[in-house]
């Protein structure tokens, strides 16, 4: 079994993004525990990116979202669907880039020194799996790059890890 990520710091962010999904992709395997699946994909990502402070995800139990498989200091461990960040990405069914957490009305800080974050909702046609949770010590941490390839990550994770 493919049990290594291997992605050379010195790459661009979209190069570093592009390895990472090939890489996921032969990592995670439905054939394997989804929470093994979900918690190598938490490290994988963390490990190839040193701006990221928190990564996890909050996945969702039908009614509210709950901490699921993460890498980084302890988190709530339950949001409700609306609130904060996470619970508003899971509302909206959307993306949101947070580049500075203290302009964003009610956003839940687990960690005082997180600066910026961004929440991607897990869904398979418009079902909701939960959401992936990246936070950094840095404001403006986020842009479309990231925006765009954790999209497909999550495409992959609701098609093949969540749902297959
Ligand atoms: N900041 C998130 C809560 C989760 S932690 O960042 C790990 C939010 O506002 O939903």
């Amino acid at each position: 079994m493919f049990e290594e990520i291997r992605i050379e710091k010195h790459l661009a962010e979209d190069e570093k993004y592009r390895l990472l999904l090939s890489q996921l992709k032969k990592l995670l395997t439905s054939e394997d525990n989804f929470i093994s699946n979900l918690s190598n994909c938490t490290a994988a990502i963390k490990d190839t990116f040193e701006k990221i402070s928190w990564v996890g995800f909050y996945l969702f139990d039908g009614e509210n979202l709950y901490l699921g498989p993460f890498q980084g200091k302890v988190a709530c461990t339950n949001i409700n669907i609306g609130n904060g960040v996470c619970g508003s990405s899971a509302a909206r069914r959307e993306t949101i880039i947070v580049p500075d957490v203290n302009k964003f009305p009610g956003h839940i800080a687990c960690d005082s020194e997180s600066k910026s974050e961004i929440v991607i909702p897990i869904t398979n046609k418009n079902e909701l799996f939960g959401v992936l949770d990246l936070d950094s010590h840095e404001f403006n941490s986020f842009v479309e790059t990231d925006k765009k390839y954790l999209e497909e990550i999550c495409k992959f994770l609701a098609e093949e890890i969540f749902h297959p």
